[in-house]
């Protein structure tokens, strides 16, 4: 029997566009995606369905781990369940730099492949730490260190979403197949922040869906074969980095095939009979996914540390990623496209992290989307972005700025602004979206007036 029948989709808002993946879901639907997910993978791991997330292409004879990309000599000094009962689509441990006695975190560890390539790495003064929320998956883990005779690895269950590990205790954080099965990627991604000690490394193997037809996006079945919950590479990259995550880049590619795309969408008995009349029918729209398996790398920077942040005028190509940047921080978009033209943005390796904006009228303008990613605050960034604003503001003859505020009324305080009165504010100002918008009607309103 098939364990779903027919496509399903989920309330999410995991991406597909070039900035939905930032958007977290409500609770209640998380949790009905994670319950799916992990029935799914406990029955991959105790064999109640022929497949998991990475499966083979009709036309292929490789098993998971080779297509994976596994070197034989590397599997073959792992316990063989590990091996046999692994669900990657990639291989985040070949040519990392992980060293002995550093200690190495697996998000969705499964049986524990990754964690026992790990093991060898670190050695007996290192420490592997794999995390998973399916109890089964756990137990196969278990069983298969205790049969490796594993002193270094210990297996932990719990949400990627919420790791069960200290602030900056862990030197790597990997992951093999498991974020695009998140249904708030932002959270994990943050997670990994958090736990990565200040100069630690990430080498995430994941699945990245660069283009994906209707009836596949966020659709239960394919969620959890891990591609209706892809997201594209670009949102990846600039998830990682908002969290605050340093020189994140790809650093290998494989991009599916037909015959590979088929293997993942017709990967087992209910995926075939969920799609498959309709691809039968239709088979070009195999063409309409493109799917990679990609590895992205990058460091959490030292505490001290200032890497590269650049700043620049922001354009109308910003405007989304804007927008969901002032979501994230609980900031009002209204009003925005009237602001963007002097609106200055900090970017990091290409990917926005910051932004301030001023709508103007004449001489007055008003202050408005001031937003760091969470994962950059304290870096100095928000002073830089203000500098940069009054300047440009300054040079084109603004003399008195505006300022709705319900979280720096201090910083602003401290900057020279005075709260005022809402009769103070002049009425071009006043009739702003910004300014009549619900959001900001129990706002402070501050005022700095520039000296001629
Ligand atoms: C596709 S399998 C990959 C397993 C393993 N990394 C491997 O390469 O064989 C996905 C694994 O991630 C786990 N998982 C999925 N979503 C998770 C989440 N949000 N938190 C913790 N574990 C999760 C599943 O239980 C499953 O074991």
């Amino acid at each position: 029997m098939s364990d779903v029948a027919t496509p399903s989709k989920l309330k999410l808002a995991t991406g597909g566009g070039c900035c939905g993946g930032a958007v977290p879901p409500k609770q209640v639907e998380q949790a009905e995606v994670k319950t799916l997910v992990q029935d799914y993978y406990a029955k991959a791991v105790t064999g109640q369905r022929s497949s998991g997330c990475c499966t083979k292409g009709n036309a292929a004879t490789l098993t998971i781990p080779q297509m994976a990309g596994y070197r034989e000599d590397v599997l073959s000094s792992i316990p063989t369940a590990a091996a046999e009962k692994s669900f990657g689509c990639g291989d985040p441990l070949a040519f990392s730099e992980v060293k002995a006695g550093e200690t190495v975190l697996d998000i969705g560890s499964g049986a524990g492949i990754d964690c026992f390539i790990a093991a060898q790495k670190v050695g007996p003064t290192g420490k592997v730490i794999g995390i998973d929320m399916t109890p089964a998956m756990l137990e196969a883990a278990r069983r298969n260190a205790a049969q490796g005779g594993y002193t270094n690895v210990e297996f932990r269950q719990g949400d990627a979403e919420n790791i069960p590990a200290a602030d900056n205790s862990v030197d790597w954080v990997i992951s093999n197949c498991v974020i695009n099965l998140s249904p708030d990627k932002a959270k994990v991604f943050s997670e990994i922040q958090r736990v990565l000690k200040p100069g630690g490394r990430i080498s995430i193997s994941d699945i990245v869906a660069d283009a994906l037809p209707d009836f596949i996006k966020n659709d239960s079945a394919s969620y959890c074969g891990c591609v209706g919950g892809a997201i594209p590479t670009a949102d990846y990259l600039r998830m990682l980095t908002q969290a605050g995550l340093a020189d994140v880049k790809v650093e290998t590619r494989l991009d599916y095939d037909t015959d590979m795309v088929r293997g993942f969408v017709l990967g087992d008995e209910s995926l075939q009979n969920v799609y498959g009349p309709m691809i039968e029918a239709n088979p070009q729209i195999l063409e309409q996914v493109k799917i990679a398996s990609t590895k992205v790398v990058g460091r959490k920077p030292l505490p001290n540390e200032q890497p590269g942040v650049t700043l620049r005028e922001a354009t109308q190509k910003d405007y989304n990623v804007i927008v969901n940047l002032l979501q994230a921080s609980n900031l009002p978009e209204i009003g925005l496209s009237n602001a963007l033209a002097n609106a200055i943005v900090a970017e990091h390796n290409g990917h926005l992290i910051g932004v301030f904006a001023m709508e103007r009228f004449g001489r007055e303008g008003l202050l408005r989307s001031f937003a760091v990613a969470s994962g950059w605050r304290g870096r100095k960034i928000g002073k830089r972005l203000w500098q940069a604003l009054l300047e440009r503001a300054q040079k084109s003859g603004v003399q008195t700025f505006y300022l709705l505020t319900t979280t720096i009324a201090g910083m602003a305080a401290a900057a020279g602004f005075q709260e005022i009165a809402r009769d103070d504010v002049p009425p071009a100002v006043r009739a702003s979206a910004e300014f009549t918008s619900n959001d900001c009607a129990t706002a402070t309103i501050m005022r700095l007036q520039l000296k001629k």
